[in-house]
Order: structure tokens, then sequence, then C-alpha cells
């Protein structure tokens, strides 16, 4: 693989071939550490981040990379006007791989047209967030065993939230997936990502309450409003995973969060063993150095 831009470039097998490298590289991280000896890798980030841009470090550096980096982009020659295009072609002289988050949906690509070294999109705009999917299908399948199967109910900003948007693409590698969507009326999932769904014969419900989520769902899955990313207060989020809304779920059912959270997941559950999130985020060390990998292998 050249680049790693979107969720949708993934077939079954090349997924299940980066995610069998995480879980080895999980279970054995020793194997790994001089993999990435004398390499350099540039993490490029025009929007904030904790973790996809300290897991990504992290992950260069337990490979054996050298990483450079700007504090933030925003203080880089883009803020005189260069182009992403020119910011690109200068960091191909300098680094074996670029990490990237942009605010613009199209970005990734952009950046991958003019780029003769990898580059690995950590998260674009509205769109893609592949290393996030990654991590969150390579949680399910460690929790699960499987994704085959898996009923899953997404929650909060379907339309801006590109966690959601990455995950439903990964899912539809899988058969037996069965979808809950549960949001405030103006954020309920895109007609086009419904539209994909029912291209890949998974049934698409949508919901106004906690009681229309079957009790033995296996994932619930609450994101963030986006709220940088429109104009106008929408509100906070109406539908709070809590101890009492949790109660009503089996001993089975996992609740993810890309995180950060704001309202969503009550703290009263962090103690629950059904609350992963935090564990969720972890796996994007062993997930992003399989993405370095497979890129720079
Ligand atoms: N999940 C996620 O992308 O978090 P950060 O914005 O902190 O990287």
């Amino acid at each position: 693989m050249e680049h790693i831009l979107s969720c949708k470039q993934f077939t079954k097998q090349s997924l299940e071939e980066l995610l069998d490298l995480a879980k080895d590289i999980k279970e054995n991280p020793s194997k790994y550490k001089n993999a990435l000896d004398g390499k350099i890798v540039a993490p490029i980030f025009f929007e904030p981040s904790t973790r996809t841009r300290l897991s990504f470090e992290t992950a260069a550096l337990r490979l054996g990379a050298k990483l450079i980096a700007t504090e933030n982009a925003q203080n880089s020659s883009t803020k005189k006007g260069e182009s992403l295009k020119d910011t690109i072609r200068i960091l191909n002289g300098y680094a074996d791989c670029i990490v990237m988050r942009h605010n613009e949906d199209d970005s990734a690509e952009v950046a991958a047209s003019v780029s003769k070294v990898p580059i690995l999109n950590a998260g674009s705009g509205k769109k893609d967030h592949p290393s996030q999917s990654l991590l969150d299908i390579f949680t399910i399948r460690e929790k699960r065993g499987k994704i085959y199967g898996t009923k899953i109910a997404i929650l909060g900003d379907l339309v801006y939230g590109r966690t959601i948007h990455s995950l439903l693409e990964l899912l539809t590698l899988y058969e037996g997936i069965e979808v809950w969507g549960l949001s405030k009326e103006c954020f309920r999932l895109p007609n086009r990502y419904k539209e994909m769904l029912q291209a890949h014969n998974i049934k698409y419900h949508e919901c106004s309450g906690f009681d229309e989520l079957p009790r033995d769902i296996d994932v619930l899955y609450h994101t963030r409003i986006q709220s940088e990313r429109f104009e106008g207060d929408f509100g906070k989020e109406e539908f709070v995973i809590n101890k009492s809304v949790l109660s009503k779920f089996l001993q089975n059912t996992m609740v993810m969060h890309p995180l950060p959270r704001l309202n969503e997941i009550s703290e009263d559950i962090d103690d629950d063993p059904r609350a992963v999130y935090f564990e969720q985020a972890h796996n994007g060390v062993p997930i992003r150095m399989a993405m370095y990998l497979t890129v720079m292998k």
C-alpha cells in the first residue's frame, strides 16, 4: 500500500492483514523495536489533536524511527500562504513518511497527488479518519473475537463525525452487520452513507430513543458534536450514556467513543467493564505501528 488516505481503499484481505499485524505488534512489541531504524517521520497537524498525534508519534518511536515536527502546522509557512502541495513537496526532501491532519475533506488526496513518500491520513475534514476506524474495528474484533454479525448503534454527530463515516466504510466489508442510528434530528446520518449501507445489504434503523435499540446490541459507539465544523449552536448531546441507560443493555455490550468526549458519556460508567473507550484509544499505538509498516516496508 502506497498511502493510507481512506477506509475505502481497503479490501477485507488487506484490512485483516493490517489487523493481524497490529495484533502481533501488541503481543510481541520487542520484535518490532528496530523495524524503522534510520527512518524519519513528519507529523503535520493543521487541527488540534491529542490521541492521534501522540499515538502516531509513540508508534514511530516504538519502531525506532525519528520525528520532525512543527509544534502546530499553523506556525509553519502555511501561515505565509504556502500551498499544501508545496509544503508536501518540501517535506518529501526531509522525511520518509508524512502523517497529516487537515480541515479540508480532500486534503489527504491532494497531499498524496504530489508526494513521493507515503501519506498517512490522520483526519481530513468531515470525510475520513482511517487510523481511528482501524483502531475501532481492531478493538471490536479483539473484544468480540470477530467482526461478522456486529450489531452497532452509532450516536451523536452522524453528519460531521468523520470517525462514523470511516467506520461504516470498514463495516461494509463484513457480512451480518446491522446498524442503528440515534442522534438529534439535525445530526442524522447523511443519505449517501445510508445508500452505501443499503448497497451492501446492511440494515439501518433510524431511532429517536435508547428504548428502540436492542438489549443485546454489541456496540454503542458515541461521538461528540463537531461544533468546530459548522456555524450556529445546536446545543448539547441529548442521548447521554450513563449508569441508568447502560443498565438496560447486556454485560457484553461495549461502549466506544473516539474521544475527546463532552457530555455524551457520563463518568459514572468509566469503571464499568463495558466502557472500553480508554483501551480503544490505547489500541491506537499498535494500529499506527502497523500502518507505518504497511506503507514503509
Ligand atoms: N479521536 C481523535 O481523533 O482524537 P484527537 O482529536 O485527540 O486526535
